[in-house]
């Protein structure tokens, strides 16, 4: 437990910009957050084990199609943006977010990049820090893996720490919204964790809401992405019946989309794609896997997607 001097000294801290923050993991999620959170004031080391990556962005350039390189350059310029593949830089930092790939192999869940980056910021952190999880996984992964490995080595040299999960909906390329103006949600490991965090995010995004739990933040990422698998599943599926009965699919989701509630208008196509959808339904799965259960609908969703495009 953290002393209340201690807390509210963090609290301080955060609330007058001079808290240091890293940002884990400098892809398609970290490194506009690491922009965000640069933009609102804070002083922010952009981290990330690839080299090739960091030399890159050093010299102003960009990796990804959607962050330009003039972005990266202006950020640069306000110095308080600097980027590293090494991790001793996390010494003076009192903020990790953790924004690194939970891929999938073979239909399973693959944390080793999560592992590493808690058991990296734990290696090196000092003092009262914050850990913000923002990788998708399944409901349960940032207390029984993430707080597993912080606590087993924090107890081994007595430091304390606050821990949330706040997922990440940034749609990449989508310019209506940005990751300031994306409502954000987290859940929190204690009220500690909770205060800290709020304080945080509400000088970071315009719109912030606090899950009752970890779990509870954790497993409302997946359902947004689930409803969307079943959805895209499901006007598929409409798509073909039409087809069968010589009906235009277009014009019926158009007459259906005038109704004013109850109805979200899905469209036939490839089938899912990007990082999301074609993977975090698996994350719900193997967890109810591993708890003996399953979840027909979603599962059936997975193998109708995982069957387009068929011709
Ligand atoms: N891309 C999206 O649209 C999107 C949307 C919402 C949520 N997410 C989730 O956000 C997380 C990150 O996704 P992304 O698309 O940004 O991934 P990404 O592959 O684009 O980037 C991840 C970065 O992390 C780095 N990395 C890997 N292991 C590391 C480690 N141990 N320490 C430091 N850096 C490490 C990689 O080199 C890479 O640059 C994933 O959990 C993903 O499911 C992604």
């Amino acid at each position: 437990m953290i002393s209340n001097e201690v807390l509210n000294q963090f609290v301080n801290q955060l609330q007058g910009k001079k808290s240091r923050i890293m940002v884990v993991g400098l892809g398609y999620i970290g490194l506009p957050l690491a922009e965000c959170i640069a933009k609102a004031g804070f002083n922010v080391i952009g981290y990330d084990t690839n080299l090739n990556k960091i030399e890159l962005l050093n010299r102003g350039e960009s990796y990804l199609e959607t962050m330009s390189a003039s972005r990266i350059q202006e950020l640069l310029k306000t110095g308080r943006l600097s980027f590293t593949a090494d991790i001793a830089c996390a010494e003076s930092c009192d903020v990790y977010w953790v924004c690194v790939p939970t891929p999938l192999l073979n239909g399973a869940p693959i944390l080793d990049s999560f592992y590493s980056a808690i058991k990296s910021i734990r290696a090196i952190a000092k003092k009262p820090f914050l850990v913000v999880v923002s990788s998708t996984s399944f409901p349960g992964t940032t207390r029984s893996i993430g707080l597993s490995i912080l606590v087993k080595e924090a107890q081994e040299e007595g430091h304390d720490f606050f821990l949330v999960f706040s997922p990440e909906r940034e749609d990449p390329g989508n310019t209506k919204f940005t990751t300031k103006t994306l409502p954000r949600v987290f859940g929190a490991l204690n009220m500690q964790s909770a205060k800290v965090a709020m304080v945080l995010f509400k000088q970071l995004f315009d719109e912030v809401h606090q899950a009752s739990s970890i779990e509870t933040a954790e497993a409302s990422k997946l359902m947004e992405n689930v409803y969307r698998a079943v959805n895209i599943a499901l006007a598929n599926e409409w798509g073909e019946i039409c087809a069968q009965l010589n009906l235009d699919v277009w014009e019926i989701i158009k007459l259906a989309s005038t109704k004013p509630f109850g109805f979200q208008a899905f469209y036939p196509g490839p089938g899912v794609g990007g990082h999301c959808i074609p993977v975090d339904p698996y994350y719900l799965l193997s967890k109810l896997k591993s708890i003996g259960s399953n979840a027909e609908l979603i599962n059936l969703a997975c193998d109708l997607n995982r069957k387009r495009p068929h011709i």
